[in-house]
């Protein structure tokens, strides 16, 4: 992988918490417009290695390289590191006392001095690109379970990010409302977003996914390309884990 083709590089990376370590060492690099699913058992580290990756939880040891500089050293450039990557969460987080379009409106206006207008423009624009335009001046108690995660990515989109990071985005939702969402989600990789999600919805990582990296007990298990990883040629632990969650 040549240096300006990877976007970003997790290095040996460590995680402790008191005395618990979490992370043992992982590695990971993502190519620009690549996108990455993670899966795993219940506390093997998956939100860990995500938060780590923009630096809401700094690594103990190791590091992160986005676009080949080091930003793990110096947590003072963690907010501009945090633009550039936007993240989703189970449960959407959005505002509460804010229409859908001020969600989104205020990270441009706050972060990037966008004029009001401009920004009520790129909301409804990214509005429309989530498929939600009609629902700009709702509040979230008024929407849907994936009307919400919907606007929680568009918010996310605002800033321009350069990875997309989901963490379980559609662990939340009635079963009727998940394909909405990873329909969005499957638009914006193939549109070459770069992405790294943790998801346990197979059918996306087979559709979206050119990676599947598979961790257990703080430690990256299986790194293999969708087709090898689908095809039967994943490590023996992460075929148990694969039929688990299918069946
Ligand atoms: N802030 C924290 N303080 C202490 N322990 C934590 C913290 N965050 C996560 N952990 C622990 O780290 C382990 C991995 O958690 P997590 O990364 O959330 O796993 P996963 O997302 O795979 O379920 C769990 O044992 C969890 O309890
Ligand atoms: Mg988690």
């Amino acid at each position: 992988m040549s240096a300006e083709e990877k976007i970003l590089e997790l290095v040996d990376v460590y995680k402790t918490f008191d005395d618990l370590t979490v992370l043992k060492g992982c590695n990971l690099r993502v190519k620009k417009k690549e996108t990455v699913v993670l899966i795993g058992p219940s506390g093997s580290g998956k939100s860990t290695l995500l938060r780590c990756i923009n630096l809401l939880e700094p690594p103990s040891k190791g590091s992160v390289v986005f676009e080949g500089h080091e930003v793990s050293g110096d947590l003072r450039g963690a907010d501009k590191l945090r633009r550039d990557i936007g993240m989703v969460f189970q449960n959407f987080e959005l505002f509460q006392h804010l229409s859908a379009v001020e969600n989104i409106m205020l990270a441009p206006m706050k972060v990037l001095g966008m004029s009001k207008a401009d920004a009520h423009d790129l909301g409804l624009e990214l509005l429309r690109k989530v498929h939600i335009p009609e629902r700009a001046d709702h509040f979230p108690d008024e929407l849907s379970g994936g009307q919400q995660q919907r606007v929680a990515i568009a918010r996310a989109l605002a800033m321009r990010p350069k990875i997309m990071l989901y963490d379980e985005p559609t662990s939340a939702l009635d079963p009727e409302m998940i394909r909405e969402v990873l329909d969005v989600m499957t638009e914006l990789s193939n549109e070459g977003m770069t992405t790294v999600c943790v998801t346990h919805e197979m059918g996306f990582a087979r559709r979206a996914a050119d990676r599947i990296v598979f961790m257990e007990d703080g430690c990256i298990l299986e790194d293999a390309a969708t087709e090898e990883f689908f095809g039967g040629r994943a490590n023996e632990r992460a075929q148990k884990f694969l039929s688990q969650i299918l069946h």
